[in-house]
């Protein structure tokens, strides 16, 4: 029989051998290894926790051997990992921690290794966290690698973290983001307008319109009962679709884009609102394998989304349309929360690339927008470059036929209640979303309107 102990231990080897993604591979593991509800949640508290703490977790451990965590054989590294988080944050007695440890290591690497890893667990359960975290601050070499340390993010998304904040004068905000971070998100729901109320007795939510929190427990069941109509959803998705939706009152016959739409949970909110307001909606998804989740997605809403597979840079020019959405593949460093292993694989050199196919994209929606029509680029990274800077650039390309709509007047009045939205200090219409403050995801929303043709 397979234990929590080992399944946690099995994804997060699989996270950093093949690259595995803990959010995907986790459900699997559990059902495999027919993990009771109790034994599911301690598997999934002990790997997320374990991989988005790895950074600490490697700075102690490196103290507590004496030599570098890359000096470690890898498979004894996961366990030593695993090892930590339960001896340092979590309620597992420590000599239950440090013996499952062990015995991990002679399963994964073989006798010869549990000496190491006994030896190394001992020295890490003589201290509790706040104590190590106190000695390898006392080494750090700068304000930020303590911040790194004690925070669990690396430097370089901590510096991109607080100069997003700063853009709209919050840099004090960004400890309460990071905790913001470590702390698993709420399930929040969306019932698609027009299709599906919010159920009866669940709590609705208080930004989004048509967003609700489950009282506790599975939501599978209202998904599958709903036919999908009710679903999983952050409320910042929910709020980004809106936004291009409700930006301006629909006319019918409008033609709308989702031009990078997997797995189409924006998808949906725009198809249900498209169907509302007898307009129509296609979707791109570049990867075939997604837009095959894009197809699932709208299947509750009626009428037909039709979903291309092409690259969005030559799609968007295939028609002409009143309202897309460019949600494009970004850092994904607005949604830390959801992927704990995401911080610690993304690197600096991502960003580069990441803009250069974002200012394309846009740039190919700005050239398929009817005259007066409006382009909503979101990404789940308030990472600068991937926001107000991708947007600049593309406004360069196309000196004044474009003007930036207010995105965070349309929030607020999409909205049920007053948003938090400081204006950046770049004067741009952009809106920023975030963990700790909207208890969402760090969703950037930027609208631009094709200015209409002078005559
Ligand atoms: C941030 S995700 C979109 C999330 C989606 N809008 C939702 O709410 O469910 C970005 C998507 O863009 C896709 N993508 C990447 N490069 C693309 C390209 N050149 N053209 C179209 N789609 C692309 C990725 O495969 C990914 O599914």
């Amino acid at each position: 029989m397979t234990t929590a102990r080992e399944v946690a231990f099995d994804v997060i080897s699989a996270v950093r051998s093949t690259d595995a993604y803990a959010n995907l591979l986790l459900p699997r593991e559990i059902e495999r290894a027919g993990l009771s509800s109790a034994d599911a949640g301690l598997a999934t508290e002990l790997t997320y926790g374990t991989l988005r703490r790895i950074g600490t977790y490697d700075a102690i451990i490196a103290a507590a051997a004496g030599r570098a965590a890359d000096a470690i054989d890898p498979p004894v590294l996961d366990a030593l990992r695993l090892g930590a988080h339960q001896l340092l944050a979590t309620r597992v007695p420590p000599h239950a921690a440090v013996n499952e440890t062990v015995e991990l290591v002679r399963q994964a690497a073989g006798r010869r290794a549990t000496g190491f890893a006994n030896a190394v667990m001992r020295r890490v359960s003589e201290c509790d966290e706040a104590e190590w975290l106190a000695q390898i601050e006392a080494d750090a070499r700068s304000d930020d690698e303590k911040l790194a340390v004690r925070y669990a993010h690396p430097v370089w998304v901590i510096r991109a973290l607080r100069r997003a904040l700063a853009a709209e004068g919050r840099a004090e905000e960004l400890t309460a983001l990071l905790d913001a971070d470590n702390a698993p998100p709420a399930v929040t729901m969306t019932a698609l307008p027009g299709i599906a109320d919010i159920p009866e007795g669940m709590t609705p939510t208080t930004q989004s319109p048509i967003g609700f929190r489950l009282a506790g427990g599975d939501p599978e069941p209202l998904i599958r009962s709903s036919q999908g109509a009710l679903r999983v959803q952050d409320e910042g998705s929910q709020l980004a679709a809106l936004a291009l939706s409700r930006a301006t009152p629909v006319r019918a016959g409008e033609r709308w884009l989702d031009l990078c739409a997997a797995p189409g949970g924006k998808t949906a909110v725009l198809a249900a609102e498209a169907h509302l307001h007898g307009a129509s909606l296609e979707a791109n998804e570049l990867s075939p394998a997604r837009a095959r989740l894009v197809r699932t997605s709208v299947a509750a809403v009626p009428g037909d989304v039709p979903v291309s597979e092409e690259d969005g840079r030559t799609r968007a020019g295939r028609g002409v349309y009143d309202r897309i959405l460019v949600d494009a593949p970004c850092t994904g460093l607005g949604a830390l929360r959801r992927r704990p292993e995401a911080r610690w694989r993304k690197t600096p050199g991502d960003v580069p690339e990441l803009t250069s196919l974002q200012a394309e994209l846009l740039a190919a929606a700005v050239q398929a927008l009817s005259p007066g029509g409006i382009v909503a680029y979101v990404t789940c990274s308030p990472h600068l470059a991937e926001t107000t800077g991708v947007v600049a650039e593309v406004e360069r390309q196309f000196p004044g036929r474009l003007e930036q709509l207010d995105a965070r007047a349309v929030i607020s009045d999409v909205s049920l209640t007053p948003v938090d939205l400081p204006a950046p200090a770049d004067g741009s219409g952009r809106a920023q979303l975030w963990p700790h403050r909207h208890g969402t995801d760090a969703m950037s929303i930027t609208l631009l309107r094709r200015v209409a043709d002078q005559t």
